[in-house]
């Protein structure tokens, strides 16, 4: 039996099917074509081929329609699309809609053989994983992610294809809606799961640094560089790698990480060798990247190739229903089977707070809510202060209305998001105002209390302008 991979070329322009198919003949591969879609509906079926080629815009039956008749018959099937350049926008769709890749109509001989190579090995590595994949995608699947709530079921929607695409993603949400959570979600439901998941914080270090963390160095590139080091880039080789809080990737890293994406190779700190890299990027931010890039401070190019799939994690307080789910998960997580139980206020309060830390302060409350707990019940004696004063607030709308009314002058000119953010980020900076007060200044305490890290709170309050 002749185990060479079987490539079906599909295009209404016979000029474009036969050159497809010369390339990938010379390329040594075996090909399949037709001009006429029903006709490639048929090979489908008939003839299993291993990747399927197809033009997006063709009268009667589309590239799209294509795709999805070609994923029910096969689900591992990867598909790469071609478009012409002003219909970029239908390949992401099509992307979304579990595309492995799409080629512009003027693709090079080289960009044409090495999307294929690069389909034909995912193609290979989702059949010897296809039992694994299916287990994880009906066991492990979002599991340790909890949510009922419709934002966060389109969540799940969004991740489980997401997933199977080879497209980079980028997580949005305000701190501690669970982004990195996502982000190993999206790696564990995808062909690469069984290779690495490789975190980087692009926060956390100083420009120099992040750059040999992330590029790798060669012995004696700098003082203190004793040894040859890869970068994190090759060490996520085959899997995923997760730049997180990609905002604040320093320019000059930005210009790097663009092209080694581009590129997929990059040189190591010192080094003058290309080295390949094969990675899967997935980015978390809750900086307003689009607004960054137009501002000029982040590299528009780059913000697109990461953001080919967009996850957009709700706020806890956007998720109805979701509130009491999570708060009943921790518990038992936390309550190691002592606590059993909330009582009403309690329940009624955590679910009239606004959670500006999110998900991750709700966590901190119920773990310190258990510890605190004298019997099997947490009571509202077992809450923090500001939960008991916000919680009650919010059910008495009156005493805000009056306090931040000020701020609320002229927002009616603006559209309903606007003045949304707008309100969000008053409400964001005297709770984050009040929570420093309390705390004498004390960022380190106020951010604990906020249920949110120090550095996410530090960069708060500098946005805000708050002094203690
Ligand atoms: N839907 C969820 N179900 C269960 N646990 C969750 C969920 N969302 C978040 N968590 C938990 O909340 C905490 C914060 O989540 P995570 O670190 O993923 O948030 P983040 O968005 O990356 O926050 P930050 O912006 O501060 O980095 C983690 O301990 C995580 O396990
Ligand atoms: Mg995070």
């Amino acid at each position: 039996m002749n185990t060479e991979p079987r490539i079906l070329v599909v295009d209404d322009e016979p000029d474009m099917v036969e050159n497809c198919v010369r390339i990938l003949r010379r390329a040594g591969y075996r090909c399949m074509s037709t001009t006429d879609p029903h006709r490639a509906l048929a090979l489908l079926e008939s003839e299993r081929p291993d990747l399927l080629l197809t033009d997006l815009k063709m009268p009667e039956i589309d590239g799209l329609t294509l795709l999805r008749r070609a994923h029910e018959l096969d689900a591992a099937l990867p598909v790469v699309v071609i478009t012409a350049f002003a219909t970029i926008e239908s390949a992401v769709a099509a992307i979304k809609d579990g595309a492995f890749d799409y080629l512009p109509k003027n693709f090079s001989v080289d960009e044409l053989t090495l999307v294929v190579e690069r389909a034909l090995r995912q193609r290979r590595l989702a059949l010897e994983n296809r039992n694994l994949r299916e287990q994880l995608q009906t066991t492990l699947a979002l599991d340790n992610v909890i949510g009922r709530s419709p934002a966060m079921a389109q969540v799940f929607e969004l991740v489980k294809k997401a997933a199977r695409s080879e497209a980079n993603i980028l997580v949005m949400g305000e701190s501690g809606t669970g982004k990195e959570l996502i982000a190993r979600a999206v790696h564990a439901n995808s062909p690469r799961a069984a290779q690495a998941f490789v975190p980087v914080d692009c926060a956390s270090l100083p420009e120099n640094l992040l750059e040999s963390e992330l590029f790798g160095h060669e012995k004696g590139a700098f003082t203190g560089a004793v040894r040859t080091k890869p970068g994190l880039m090759e060490v996520a080789g085959g899997g995923t790698l997760f730049l997180d809080e990609i905002g604040d990737l320093p320019v000059s890293l930005q210009v790097k990480l663009l092209r080694a994406l581009q590129e997929r190779q990059i040189r190591r700190v010192g080094g003058t060798a290309l080295i390949d890299v094969d990675v899967r990027v997935v980015s978390a931010t809750n900086r307003n990247l689009r607004e960054a890039a137009a501002k000029g401070q982040f590299r528009e190019e780059l913000y697109y190739r990461i953001n080919v799939i967009e996850i957009r994690l709700p706020p806890l307080r956007e998720r109805a229903g979701d509130i009491r789910l999570l708060a009943h998960a921790f518990l038992k997580r936390y309550g190691q089977g002592r606590v059993l139980g909330y009582d009403d206020t309690a329940l009624a309060t955590l679910e009239a707070y606004a959670w500006p830390g999110n998900v991750r302060e709700l966590q901190n409350v119920v773990e310190r809510a258990c510890a605190l707990a004298e019997g099997d019940t947490i009571t509202h004696r077992d809450l923090p202060d500001h939960i008991l004063t916000d919680g009650a607030r919010a059910r008495t709308p009156s005493v805000p209305e009056v306090a931040v009314d000020s701020h609320l002058a002229g927002t009616t000119d603006l559209g309903l998001k606007e003045a949304k953010d707008r309100w969000m980020a008053v409400l964001e900076a005297s709770y984050l105002k009040e929570l420093l007060d309390r705390h004498h200044g004390n960022i380190s305490a106020a951010a604990k209390a906020a249920g949110i890290d120090r550095k996410t709170f530090h960069r708060l309050v500098n946005k805000h302008q708050i002094r203690a």
